[in-house]
């Protein structure tokens, strides 16, 4: 297995350009199944998790264009091979469950698996069947399996979510652009991927109003048409740079950040006393010299600050001048990163859904595991920072979500190098 070596305490300066945003690009590839013509997707990031969504659609027939390192990918579903997406596929990552609304409002049958529990909590897809419920789908539950069926199609409903749930506002909004009359999503997620996709869709022909606001209304049309679409830069993946300098010290611009979607993030990185400007090509992060301030964090839906980049603020936050608290209301376990920041020596206790980070003067490397994606990139930034050196265990959980990390941080200065146990 794969791990990385980190010599900590080099300051990062230079330029990292951001990548296409994962959480978009799995439902953009998702979405070509809605339509017979092709589908070709740029600023594409290469991740395990995108090359994995690439396999699954393969298997039910999709024609995957995506040469190797490439940022362009070609999808055609001309014709759907099969609508059974199997539990070897579905449970090693959640998004591939976003194709059973695309395969029913499509086809009007779909089966797939179940994608189970994981680390950061137990993530049921009730709201996403209950929509489908909604909208006419007889769903049926067995040995592991979602069975949906709308065999006269998909009607349009109101779905009223009773968290404004991500997966579900995608998930819901996708299957809807084929249905029969008008859906209307109440307390629809804000989160700026839904804007990407729904920008995508409306591209394809489909009628869609109030992306990115609580309330989004789809008036179903009967097929949707090929497109060309560059995937939204990833705000998570900037995000976490940004702390990552604001942890080191330096300066360093962050090529094709998506500023006006990062503003929670660069309002508490401000109020610890860092320097976010942003610029005609990205957004530039400097520190330099003195401690960080403490700032607390609220975890909130977007517009508040981001749950998938809490664990990067915990991180900056076992450094600086005194105690702060993060309080994630998002995930019901998402401090499994925790007790591995403390193997530096910082000072992190968790009760509840509240951490509270004493500020330590500084972290000393330590072996630490991975748990998560967004976990193991807190290590990550905690390892940057540290005295001595770090070895981060179980690394495959960042190839999920972050393209050419080592590349990316060494070419402004830091020391990450990739070995195996
Ligand atoms: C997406 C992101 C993930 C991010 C999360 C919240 C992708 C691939 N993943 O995940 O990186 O951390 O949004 O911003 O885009 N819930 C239910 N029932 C459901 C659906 C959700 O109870 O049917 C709960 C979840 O357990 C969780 C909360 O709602 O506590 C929010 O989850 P959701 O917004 O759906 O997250 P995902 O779409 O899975």
């Amino acid at each position: 297995m794969d791990n990385l070596t980190i010599k900590g305490g080099n300051p990062l300066n230079g330029t990292i350009r951001i990548s296409g945003a994962k959480n978009s690009a799995l439902k953009l590839m998702a979405a070509a199944l809605l339509t017979d013509e092709p589908v070709e997707l740029r600023n594409m990031p290469n991740l395990a998790d995108s090359r994995f969504m690439a396999r699954l659609l393969s298997t039910l027939g999709v024609d995957v264009y995506w040469p190797q390192n490439e940022n362009v990918c070609r999808l055609s579903a001309a014709e759907i091979t099969s609508s059974i997406a199997p539990y070897d596929l579905v449970r090693k990552m959640r998004a591939t469950f976003n194709v059973l609304g695309p395969l029913l409002a499509r086809m009007g049958h779909a089966t797939v698996s179940l994608p189970g529990g994981c680390a950061i909590g137990a993530r049921p897809v009730n709201f996403h069947l209950e929509a489908f419920e909604a909208m006419g789908a007889d769903i049926l539950i067995e040995q592991g399996y979602v069975k949906a069926a709308a065999l006269r199609g998909l009607k349009g409903a109101v779905i009223d979510l009773p968290f404004p749930s991500v997966g579900a506002t995608e998930h819901t909004m996708m299957a809807a652009t084929l249905a029969q009359g008008v859906t209307t999503i109440n307390n629809a997620a804000q989160e700026p991927e839904i804007v990407d996709i729904a920008t995508m869709l409306k591209a394809m022909g489909a009628k869609i109003e109030g992306e990115g606001t609580s309330s989004i209304r789809i008036e179903g049309v009967e097929k949707l048409k090929g497109v060309t679409h560059s995937v939204m830069p990833d705000r998570i993946e900037a995000g976490t740079y940004a702390m990552a300098v604001a942890a080191t010290g330096g300066n360093v611009l962050l090529e094709a950040a998506p500023a006006a979607e990062m503003t929670s993030l660069i309002e508490h990185l401000k109020a610890a006393g860092v320097k976010v400007s942003v610029e005609n090509e990205g957004v530039r992060v400097i520190r330099n010299g003195s401690r960080l301030k403490p700032v607390d964090v609220d975890v909130q839906p977007h517009p508040g600050f981001a749950t998938d980049l809490q664990a990067q603020f915990m991180a900056l936050m076992t450094t600086a001048d005194g105690t702060s608290t993060i309080t994630e209301n998002i995930f019901e376990n998402r401090y499994l990163h925790a007790p591995e920041l403390n193997r530096f020596g910082a000072d992190i206790r968790v009760q509840g859904k509240v951490a509270t980070i004493h500020g330590v003067e500084t972290l000393k490397g330590a072996p630490v595991m991975a748990t998560d994606l967004r976990a193991s990139v807190s290590l990550v930034i905690a390892g940057l920072v540290a005295e001595g050196e770090t070895v981060v265990n179980r690394i495959y959980h960042l190839d999920r979500g972050f393209e050419k990390l080592e590349e990316k941080l060494n070419a402004c200065g830091a020391s990450v190098v990739r070995g195996s146990e």
